[in-house]
């Protein structure tokens, strides 16, 4: 089932504005890692990682992509009959990813499903400048304190401190590039 979730996730991610499959790609092997490490439910973890950004993959205006993403994950799990309270925690980690004050991550997949989208983040500095620069039509201070803010939003409220060792000499590295 997961073979079959990655190979269509990967499908719907071609020929998009952005690298949808490289951010998925990285936040489902980050998933893995912490999951084992952190000893969580690593089917969960990865399901969740696949899956969480797959109404912003289909339509990138789409508000509230954490929100309509777990109603639609909950529909493709129900259809291989995967048992629901796992697809209970799958739709969390989906709900919780966002940084929304309303939603915030409960459990130790949901965590995890945050700092691997974070970790995946912080090696798309050049990616998401693109994003910020060339297609939303930044300037490149606004893009500067957008990145900043960013990274240090991830730093201080999303990443557990398992992903922060990760993240650590990016983090040091990208702060010493952008701060003035
Ligand atoms: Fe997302
Ligand atoms: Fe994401």
């Amino acid at each position: 089932m997961i073979e079959e979730i990655r190979k269509s996730m990967l499908e719907l991610c071609k020929g998009k504005s952005w690298d949808w499959e490289e951010h998925l790609d990285q936040v489902a092997e980050y998933s893995k890692m912490l999951a084992k490490k952190l000893d969580a439910d690593e089917e969960v973890c990865e399901l969740a990682a696949w899956l969480h950004d797959i109404v912003k993959i289909k339509d990138s205006k789409r508000e509230s992509h954490h929100i309509k993403g777990a109603e639609e994950a909950e529909k493709i799990l129900e259809k291989y009959s995967y048992p629901k309270e796992k697809i209970q925690q799958v739709k969390h980690c989906i709900l919780t990813h966002s940084s929304d004050e309303n939603y915030m991550p409960q459990t130790k997949e949901a965590k995890i499903l945050a700092s691997a989208d974070a970790l995946s983040h912080f090696d798309s500095l050049l990616s998401l400048a693109q994003y910020r620069f060339v297609l939303k039509g930044k300037t490149a201070e606004e893009c500067r304190e957008f990145l900043l803010r960013k990274y240090e939003n991830s730093w201080k409220k999303i990443l557990i401190p398992e992903a922060r060792e990760i993240a650590r000499p990016k983090y040091e590295a990208i702060k010493l590039v952008l701060c003035k």
